[in-house]
């Protein structure tokens, strides 16, 4: 059947998060940060949030969210995200996220959230002692994209399951009110050799700031020689690179390193088999190393001048916070009439 429902034909906006929970690794640099900075180049109309509403969905150390707040917002930066052409804010300091997101609580389904895979897995075993927070974790993303009739999601894999269920949403709000086109359905942006990025230990885990295991990822503030090491350390087999992309199938912690390198040198996973077909990884991990080193370092210094001035980034998340306001005030204006809430 065609869908003959009129799509949205406002502004195209680009929208993406990152929660302040423990320092980033190379995953949510080449899954989120580096297409961050890709999109702002291109010059689209960029919002980026530092979820710390997400944040407490999990327990936090008690009084840590600040700085780990001020952290995101100088990764962003770091990452080469510009706070005069992006806007860079906090969550919690625009309230459209909160208001939206029970909106859409009343609007999405229990078996649409039941089936979200990183609540089971965040979760564990015993369900019953989550928070009610982090079942209606995916809404509240819904919220943060749709407050501001975001179209584009740049993110990694993991999250391709929430951006389907923003759409769903999306969709079933515009039907329900009888309001066609009135929130876009967002376009996660998750292609690349980025996006999937898998840990240096595990190759069917994914890198995450959760691994026990600190070689397991290659971390935003880690220097040259850790980088050096843990890519020596990482795990491969007795093979030698091989010739096409479909031998590496079967191998996913060769699959990640050549994925790692292609993403950080921006080439194909093809001309990189192409340069290293045959050789073994006594050749591949030092060149793997060089790479990482020669792209993280300025990334790591920024970072770390920045972070070194915490009133400098506060002026940004300020200054952002008034800019996601304007954006989202007449759009939760909208929203508020659509629903038939009472207005002055
Ligand atoms: P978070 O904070 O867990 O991760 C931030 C971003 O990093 C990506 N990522 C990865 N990409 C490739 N390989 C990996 N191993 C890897 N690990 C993490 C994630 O996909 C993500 O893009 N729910 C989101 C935050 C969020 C959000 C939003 C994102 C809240 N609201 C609205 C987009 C739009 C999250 O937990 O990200």
């Amino acid at each position: 059947m065609t869908d003959t429902t009129p799509a949205y034909t406002g502004p195209q906006r680009v929208f993406s998060g990152i929660q302040p929970t423990g320092s980033l690794h190379l995953g949510n640099y080449l899954g989120a940060l580096k297409k961050f900075a890709d999109l702002q180049a291109e010059g689209h109309d960029c919002v980026f949030c530092v979820v710390d509403l997400h944040a407490i969905t999990m327990p936090v150390e008690r009084g840590a969210l600040i700085d780990q707040t001020r952290q995101i917002a100088a990764a962003f930066m770091a990452a080469g995200v510009d706070p005069a052409k992006s806007v860079i804010f906090a969550q919690s300091s625009v309230l459209a996220h909160v208001e939206l997101a029970w909106i859409f609580n009343c609007v999405a389904r229990m078996g649409w959230v039941e089936r979200m895979t990183q609540f089971k897995d965040k979760a564990g075993k015993d369900a019953e002692r989550a928070s009610v927070g982090l079942f209606t974790y995916p809404v509240l993303q819904a919220a943060d994209i749709l407050a501001y009739k975001a179209t584009h999601v740049p993110v990694g894999e993991d999250q391709k399951q929430h951006l389907e269920l923003s759409r769903d949403i999306a969709e079933r709000f515009n039907r329900e009110y009888g309001v066609p086109g009135f929130f876009p359905l967002p376009e996660p942006m998750i292609k690349g050799p980025g996006a999937r990025i898998m840990s240096l230990k595990d190759g069917t885990k994914k890198m995450s700031k959760s691994d026990p295991s600190d070689l397991s990822r290659i971390s935003l503030v880690d220097d040259a020689d850790a980088i050096s090491k843990k890519i020596r350390k990482a795990t491969t087999d007795t093979g030698v690179i091989p010739a096409t992309a479909e031998e590496l199938k079967g191998r996913p912690e060769v699959e990640n390193l050549v994925g790692i390198f292609a993403a950080l040198s921006g080439r194909s996973v093809e001309s990189v088999l192409a340069e290293f077909e045959g050789k073994g990884f006594g050749v591949f991990k030092p060149a793997l190393a060089e790479v990482t080193v020669a792209h993280l370092a300025p990334i790591t210094a920024r970072y770390r001048d920045i972070l070194a001035d915490p009133a400098g980034i506060d002026r940004v998340l300020a200054d952002g916070a008034g800019r996601a306001n304007a954006i989202a005030a007449p759009i939760m204006d909208e929203v508020r009439r659509v629903v038939g809430f009472w207005r002055p």
